[in-house]
This record gives structure tokens, sequence and C-alpha cells, in this order.
């Protein structure tokens, strides 16, 4: 590992790069989670650090895999060209995305390069378990003695500065990628909903026709609320930050949602229940219902209805929240007990 000669490379260095896999795979799923720009900055950060700091050990590794293939094959450990091929090209995917290279693999082209970093990334994770399996490194305590620390902090530093050099590289060369938000994503479409890409998470389809009743239920309650009813000129400028990579920020008109549901449910709601909003999809997600003054049912996008691709005729507007959480032909809100964190961290439909 660092301040080391590459020759005395070995365990150490193996330790080093699941270290780093472990975080960087760690902090992307936590940047897909985070909404709000202070925290999203530091995930970000400390993502991107950890996977260009795979680079640093580079040197140490090459030693490791000359070593491994001098030795009888059927001694070598399972995967190691997989994972190094799908490693090479979370990297690669993970840094046209950040820079905002365009290309083929563009959204222009439909396919946002962040989902093949995605994917490369889940890959290079299931591939890290079949290599390192069977072949444990075992901890010492020595790795948490002075010289141990020295270098892990070495490692760290130097990623760090990797990352910033390049953050620093692209504000000088003016490159999109300097214009980004502090998630990772790119301006789409902002005050023009017609330039906003139309994506949906998984396997979330655009429904047929979608629900022109919004039924409203509580413990004991249940209300029919016309769609058309819907607009009410409650307005709230907010981002949509999708994890596809990019954001736009619109006037959002509607109905604030507490509004609505002590209108028709009663002022007597469990202030500390929550409330699942349901797609006509099935697609759901719940939120806490202190949120509800915050929360709007939007038919309206920058002053124009909302398209079907953009969740016509009414989707869930929840401000600092990642797009996932904005559900798309509501159908369903049900004020419910249940804990809010009581669900998948990410939809699963
Ligand atoms: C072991 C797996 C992974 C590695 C090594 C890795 C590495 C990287 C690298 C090097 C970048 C570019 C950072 C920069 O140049 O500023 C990046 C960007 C990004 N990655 Fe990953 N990544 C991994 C997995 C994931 C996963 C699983 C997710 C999400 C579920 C994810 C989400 C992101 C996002 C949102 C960005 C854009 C951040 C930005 O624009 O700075 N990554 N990744």
């Amino acid at each position: 590992m660092a301040l080391t000669s590459p020759r005395r490379a070995g365990r150490r260095t193996n330790v080093g790069l699941l270290a780093l896999l472990l975080l960087s795979g760690g902090t992307g799923v936590l940047a897909f989670a985070v909404g709000s720009p202070g925290p999203a900055r530091l995930v970000v950060a400390v993502h991107g650090a950890a996977g260009l700091g795979l680079l640093l050990l580079v040197p140490w590794k090459a030693v490791v895999v000359r070593r491994a293939w001098r030795r009888p094959a059927g001694t070598r450990g399972a995967g190691g060209v997989s994972l190094g091929v799908a490693t090479l090209l979370t990297l690669l995917t993970g840094v046209l995305h950040a820079a905002g290279v365009t290309g083929p693999w563009s959204w222009s082209a439909g396919v946002p390069v962040l989902h093949v970093h995605v994917a490369a990334g889940v890959a290079t994770g299931a591939l890290v378990v079949v290599h390192a399996w069977g072949r444990r490194q075992r901890p010492r305590t020595t790795d948490l003695g002075r010289r141990g620390l020295l270098r892990a902090g070495a490692l760290g530093a130097g990623a760090m500065a990797l990352w910033g050099s390049g953050e620093g590289l692209l504000r000088l060369t003016g490159a999109p990628g300097a214009e980004r938000r502090a998630t990772g994503s790119f301006e789409r479409g902002t005050d023009d909903p017609v330039a906003m890409p139309v994506t949906q998470w998984i396997s979330d389809t655009v429904p047929d026709s979608p629900a022109a009743v919004l039924v409203l239920t509580a413990p004991g309650r249940r209300v029919r609320v016309p769609v058309a009813d819907l607009d009410r000129g409650d307005v709230v400028r907010a981002v949509l930050d999708c994890t596809g990579g990019w954001y736009a920020v619109q006037d959002w008109r509607g109905v604030r949602l507490d509004r609505l549901l002590t209108e028709h449910l009663g002022r007597e709601l469990p202030v500390d229940g929550s409330v699942d909003v349901v797609s006509g999809t099935g697609f759901r997600r719940r939120l806490p219902l202190v949120e509800a003054g915050r929360l709007l049912l939007a038919t309206h996008a920058a002053g124009r209805p909302l398209t079907p691709g953009h969740g016509a005729p009414v989707r869930l507007v929840a401000p600092g929240r990642r797009g996932f959480w904005w559900v798309k032909w509501v159908a369903r809100v049900e004020v419910v007990d249940a804990p809010w964190w009581l669900q998948s961290p990410f939809p699963l439909q």
C-alpha cells in the first residue's frame, strides 16, 4: 500500500482496495438517498474520492496480480479479470458522468451513463464477494498501529487530492460537469417541463388510463375527490432531482397535502402518523405526516398541465427528496399509524 515499495505489495494492498470498494459502494447507494445539497456534497465527495483512490493502489495491485499469474492456474482466485474489468468500467462511467461528457452513452441517446455506472458498480460488488471468498485477508493488530494509520491517512489524503484535482480541472476547463448539482445531477428543463426527460423507477410504466378520482383514507374514513378539483392554486418552487442524473426546477401548482387532508378527513389526524402516497401503478412511498405542509399534489408545472410521462393528472411534489419519492399518477393517499421508515429504503417496483 502507500508509503511502501510496490515490491512489498500483498495483504495490505488487498485490504486497502476492499475498504475503498466498500466505501465507494456504500456512499454510491447513499448518494441516491440524499436530496439536500449539504449532506449530498459530502457523500458525493467521499464517493468520488474513494472510487478514484482505487487508482492510487494500481501499482501495488499490479505486483500482486503478476505474482498470482506466475502460480499454477488452479491455485489462483476466481473472477479476478472480471472484477478488474467491472471496476474499470465503473470508474470510467463514473468519471464520464461527473465530467458531463456527452456521447452515444449520454441522455441524448436515451441511456444515462449513470445507469451503466450503477449497474457496473453493483456487478463490481458481487464480483468482489466471489473474488475474496475463501481468500480472506485477516486484519492484524499492527494494521491499527502508527504505520498502519499513517498509510491509511496517506491513501485517504491522496484520494481526496485526486478528487479535488478532478473538480478543479472541470472548473478550469469549463466542462459541463462544473455546473452539476451537489448530488451529481445535471440541469434539464428548468421552467420548461417539456424539456424534462421522462424516466420511471425500475419497472414502473406510464398507465393507459390514470385515475380521475383521488381516494383519501384515514383509519375509519374514506373520501373520493375528483382530480379535476385539485388545482387550488397552491404553488411550490422545488427541484425535482432524479437518480437518473438530471434535475429541473419548476413552479409546481396544485393543492398542499395538509390542506387537502384536513379539509376532507378532519383535523384529528395522528401527528406522529404517516401518509402513504400510492400510484395507480401500485408504486408507493410513505412519508411522515408532519411533512404534509411541505408536500404538494401537483396538477401543473410551469403553468402547464402535467404530461402523462411526468405524472398526469396528479403527482406528488416532495421538496428536498430525490425523484423516486415524487409519486406519479397518484390514485390514493392513506393516513396510517405505521412509522414512515418502515419501508424499503428504495422502491422495489
Ligand atoms: C464499487 C462501486 C463504485 C465505484 C468504484 C464508483 C466510483 C465512482 C467514481 C470514480 C465517480 C466519479 C466521481 C468524480 O469524478 O467526481 C462516481 C460517480 C458517481 N457514482 Fe459511483 N461508484 C461505485 C458505485 C456506485 C453506486 C452503486 C452508485 C449508486 C447507487 C453510484 C452513484 C454515483 C453517482 C450518483 C455519481 C455522480 C457523482 C458526481 O457527479 O460526482 N456509484 N462513482
